[in-house]
């Protein structure tokens, strides 16, 4: 490794792992990196059986400089091996860092097309793979693009999305133009070396809502992802209508704000927007997804969820960043996406409590549920009358200063859509971190919710009728209390099940992991 002088670089390297592990908050059933810093998810693949989650890494300590590209593999998507790091910045084009990318089958060869940054910008770069995927060769020519197209002022430009289309490849890279929006470039291959510029896929309009608006597109898009949601593949003619999807996150001078996507229709050069969705009512919490098809067939993301502490307090933790549960994404009737953890999560599982079945009356008591933790995964079945709000207290102290609240309600009218809010602003008693509260509207018919909750120390990944909210949280008293209250109306609790979860790496982890 070089460079060790890094003005952030205060932790001496040989303490990160320790200061990493010796944190409370950091999750024990969520990817985390050895220590250092994560972001991005990259190449996440699977390749005959095994999955393989490469990252966005800096092993230098917590802060965002000089990033490689960390791997680990898997063959259950939840427990992983630390594998050696994939990619490092060597003299050239990547020498400032190996920004984000993915990984391809070319014709047997894994390849990685990622941005390389150098000069204070990035282009697009490839390197091959052994077969085992542990050794990655970059190529001669890169970058294989030399520069963004001309004749327009862009915003930046990077990431990829990269996909085979009849004989030839195709790739999106992600931007954004001056005075206009973010865009995504389309480019075509024949070898992965070799790319012609086809032109925007499609423009957005920053001009449009405000800047301070959970759906704003923003004036560039990182880490675009285009697939086709249900049955069929890209370019293909639907037989049974299933949209294309765009994901995109949006991006504002330095600002990484929230994920969204475009439902519509992906034809020809060009992509024909139907509508714009909030991907996850965390927004900056579930930053960067990026999502590949399994060798099943189900289409699986995982997201960078961003800390809410200072740099400071990042960089004396020894650690920054989680990597969100895989999620598996499907399409909903009202022609949304829907997200459900993917169901090897349930493997963690230990200790299952059962709270009864009951009718929450809308006093707003707390009902103690005997659940506690702070590694927990709860599913609730839950019956809301019209007016109704449940709220699910998490990470309680026993003095009941500091709690997480989360809380479902339905509209008086009963008919239209509920909300799913995240309170929180009693959360921590450190008042530097954030606490800003998220929500969204909750889709449901006629009151029911399902609910499920992975509480992982400083992690918490809500879905409520697949609806999903991530988002960070920093306890200083070390609560674990669960508690239940209605307010307004009824709220009937049909089920509710409680389990800890397993932590998924029981042995001290090395910052540059051997070949194993
Ligand atoms: C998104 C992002 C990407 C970039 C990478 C750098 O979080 O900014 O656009 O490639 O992270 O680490």
């Amino acid at each position: 490794m070089t460079e060790l002088t890094h003005p952030l670089a205060t932790v001496p390297q040989d303490e990160l792992v320790a200061r990493a592990e010796a944190d409370p908050l950091r999750p024990r059933f969520h990817f985390v990196s050895p220590a250092g810093w994560l972001n991005d998810p990259n190449g996440i693949s699977q390749w005959n059986g095994t999955y393989h989650l490469f990252y966005q890494y800096n092993p230098e300590g917590a802060f965002h400089h000089r990033i490689q590209w960390g791997h680990a593999t898997s063959t259950d998507l939840v427990t992983w091996t630390d594998q050696p790091v994939a990619l490092e910045p060597s003299a050239g084009p990547d020498a400032e860092g190996c920004w984000s990318g993915v990984l391809v089958n070319d014709g047997g060869t894994p390849t990685l097309v990622y941005s390389g940054r150098f000069e204070g910008r990035e282009l697009p770069c490839v390197a091959v793979g052994s077969p085992d995927l542990l050794s990655w060769t970059k190529d001669t020519g890169n970058p294989v693009i030399a520069a963004p197209p001309s004749g327009v002022e862009i915003t930046a430009y990077r990431d990829h999305c990269v996909w085979r289309e009849g004989t030839k490849w195709r790739q999106l890279v992600g931007s954004g133009i001056r005075h206009r929006g973010g865009t995504a470039f389309l480019y075509e291959s024949v070898d992965l070396r070799q790319w012609d510029y086809i032109g925007p896929l499609f423009i957005g309009d920053a001009s449009q809502g405000d800047p301070s608006d959970t759906d704003w597109t923003g004036t560039m898009w990182e880490c675009v992802d285009l697939f086709r949601a249900g049955q069929g593949s890209l370019g293909a003619e639907p037989s049974d209508g299933s949209p294309d999807v765009l994901v995109f996150s949006a991006w504002d001078d330095g600002d990484t704000r929230h994920p969204l996507y475009w439902t519509g229709r992906y034809a020809g050069d060009s992509f024909e927007p139907a509508a714009l969705h909030r991907l996850d009512y965390g927004g900056r919490f579930f930053y960067a997804p990026q999502s590949f098809k399994d060798e099943s067939g189900r289409r699986v993301m995982f997201g960078w969820m961003q800390e809410g502490r200072s740099d400071t307090a990042m960089v004396e933790a020894g650690w920054s960043g989680v990597m969100s549960l895989p999620r598996v994404t499907t399409l909903a009737d009202d022609g949304t996406l829907e997200f459900a953890p993917a169901p090897e999560v349930s493997k963690l599982r230990r200790d299952h409590v059962s709270v009864p079945g009951q009718v929450l009356v809308g006093a707003g008591t707390p009902v103690n549920t005997g659940v506690s933790g702070n590694q927990l995964d709860l599913e609730l079945d839950l019956q809301l009358a019209p007016g109704a709000m449940l709220r699910l207290s998490l990470l309680g102290s026993a003095d009941g200063v500091e709690e997480t609240v989360i809380e479902l309600s339905r509209a008086a009218d009963g008919h239209h859509p509920g909300n799913l809010r995240l309170d929180r602003t009693r959360s921590s008693l450190d008042p530097a971190v954030d606490v800003e509260e998220k929500s969204g509207p909750l889709p449901m018919t006629d009151g029911r919710v399902r609910l499920r909750v992975l509480v992982d120390r400083s992690a918490v990944e809500i879905f409520a009728n697949g609806k999903p909210l991530t988002a960070r949280v920093y306890p200083t008293l070390g609560g674990e209390r669960v508690t239940l209250a209605a307010t307004q109306s009824t709220v009937r609790l049909l089920s509710f099940d409680a389990w800890t979860m397993a932590g998924v790496f029981d042995e001290t982890r090395s910052l540059l992991p051997e070949r194993k």
